[in-house]
C-alpha cells in the first residue's frame, strides 16, 4: 500500500527535520520508525516497490537495495524500514558491550552536496539488547547484523568481540558483516592489513563452521572495505578473503577523504565522510575489487547511491547488491521505492 506520500518528504519532513541537530533528527527517524514499526502504523506507512528478486551468498532477496549498517544500530525499527521496501536491512555495528561512542556533536550535514561527515564511534546498546530486538522482528527479509569491537578492546583481542558478537547473533540472522572499516573506532580500519585479518577472519571463518553445525545453517560472513585502501593493500586484502572463502565484500564503509568538499562548512570535522561526495570513490574501489576478485566474490556496492542511476553505476561496476543511508536523509523513504522500480 502506498498510503503516505513519501514523494513529498523533500518539501515537509525534511525542512522540519533539518531544523534540529542531525544526530536529533536521527534519533527521531528511529523513535518514529519504531512506533511505526507496530499495527496499526506499519500497514498504513508502507511502500509497494517492483518485485525483483535475486540471489547472492545463497539467500534470497525480494529486490537488491539494501539500507546501509549504522541508521538502525540497535535493530529498534527494522519492521518499519522493511515496510519501505527494502530487499534486506543490515542492523549495527553492534559490539559485545554498551557503549556512549564519541563525544557530541559527532554528526555533521553537507547539504551542498547531500553529504553527511559523522565520528559516532559505535555507539549502540550492545549486542544482547540487539539479539532481543531482532527476535521480535516480523520482517521477512533478509537481515544482517553487522558486528564490531568495543573500543577499549585492544586492537590484538579484536577476534574475541567479533567472536562474542557472532555467536550471539548467529542464530538469528540471515548474514553477518564484519565492520574492520570504520574511520572513527581508533586503530580499527588496521585490521584490514593482510596479516592482522587474517588473525581476525580465520577464528570468525573456524567458528562459522561450528555454529553452521550447531544450527542446522550456514550464515555467510561479509566483510565491508573502506575506501581509503590502496591498490597493494586491496589485492592482499583481496587474497586474503579468497583464501578463506569469505562469503562476499561491501564496497565500501565511509571516506577520511576531504578531497571534493574541502571548501564546504563542516569539511574539517575529523570522521568518515558519506553520500554524494563518496560515490565516484567508492564506485572506483567496487571496480577494482571486482577485478581482482574475478567473480570468486560476490559484491555490495555502497556510498552515494541516491537513484536508479546510481544504482546501475554499481551493478555496472561489479555489484551483485547496494545499500543506502545518506540518500534517505537527503530524499527521504520514496527513493527506495524510485531505485528499485527503476532498476
Ligand atoms: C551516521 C552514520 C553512521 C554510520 N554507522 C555505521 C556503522 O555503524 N557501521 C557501518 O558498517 N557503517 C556505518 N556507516 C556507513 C554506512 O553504512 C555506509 O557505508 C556509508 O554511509 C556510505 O553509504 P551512503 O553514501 O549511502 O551513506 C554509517 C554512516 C553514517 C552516515
Amino acid at each position: 500500500m502506498n498510503l503516505i506520500p513519501y514523494g513529498l518528504y523533500p518539501f515537509l519532513v525534511k525542512p522540519l527535520l533539518f531544523l534540529s541537530q542531525p544526530e536529533t533528527a536521527h534519533g527521531l527517524t528511529i523513535k518514529a520508525g519504531k512506533l511505526f514499526s507496530h499495527e496499526p502504523f506499519l500497514s498504513l506507512c508502507g511502500q509497494t516497490v517492483a518485485y525483483r528478486p535475486t540471489e547472492v551468498m545463497g539467500l534470497k532477496f525480494n529486490n537488491p537495495v539494501g539500507l546501509a549498517a549504522g541508521l538502525d544500530k540497535n535493530a529498534e525499527a527494522i519492521d518499519y524500514f522493511g515496510a519501505l521496501g527494502f530487499g534486506f536491512i543490515e542492523v549495527g555495528t553492534v559490539t559485545p558491550k554498551p557503549q556512549d561512542g564519541n563525544p557530541k556533536p559527532r554528526m555533521f550535514r553537507i547539504p551542498q552536496a547531500c553529504g553527511i561527515i559523522n565520528r559516532m564511534g559505535f555507539n549502540n546498546k550492545g549486542v544482547d539488547f540487539l539479539v532481543e530486538n531482532i527476535k521480535r522482528r516480523t520482517y521477512k527479509g533478509i537481515l544482517g547484523v553487522s558486528i564490531g569491537k568495543n573500543e577499549t578492546t585492544p586492537l590484538e583481542h579484536a577476534a574475541e568481540d567479533y567472536l562474542t558478537c557472532m555467536r550471539k547473533v548467529y542464530p538469528f540472522t540471515d548474514y553477518i558483516a564484519v565492520n574492520v572499516s570504520c574511520p572513527n573506532t581508533p586503530g580499527l580500519t588496521s585490521l584490514q592489513h593482510e596479516d592482522a585479518l587474517l588473525a581476525l577472519l580465520k577464528p570468525l571463518k573456524d567458528e562459522q563452521i561450528l555454529l553452521a553445525d550447531k544450527f542446522g545453517k550456514y550464515v555467510p560472513l561479509v566483510v565491508k572495505l573502506s575506501p581509503d585502501l590502496s591498490d597493494e593493500a586491496l589485492e592482499s586484502l583481496c587474497n586474503v578473503c579468497i583464501n578463506l572463502k569469505i562469503d562476499a565484500l561491501s564496497c565500501t564503509n565511509t571516506t577520511v577523504s576531504r578531497e571534493i568538499i574541502h571548501d564546504l562548512p563542516h569539511a574539517s570535522e575529523w570522521g568518515g565522510l558519506s553520500g554524494e561526495p563518496l560515490r565516484a570513490r567508492s564506485t572506483q574501489v567496487l571496480a577494482k575489487v571486482h577485478k581482482i576478485l574475478d567473480g570468486k566474490i560476490p559484491l555490495i556496492g555502497i556510498g552515494g547511491v541516491d537513484g536508479a542511476i546510481a544504482a546501475r553505476e554499481k551493478f555496472a561496476a561489479g555489484a551483485s547488491l547496494v545499500q543506502i543511508y545518506s540518500a534517505l536523509v537527503f530524499k527521504g523513504p520514496y527513493v527506495v521505492k524510485n531505485i528499485v522500480d527503476n532498476i
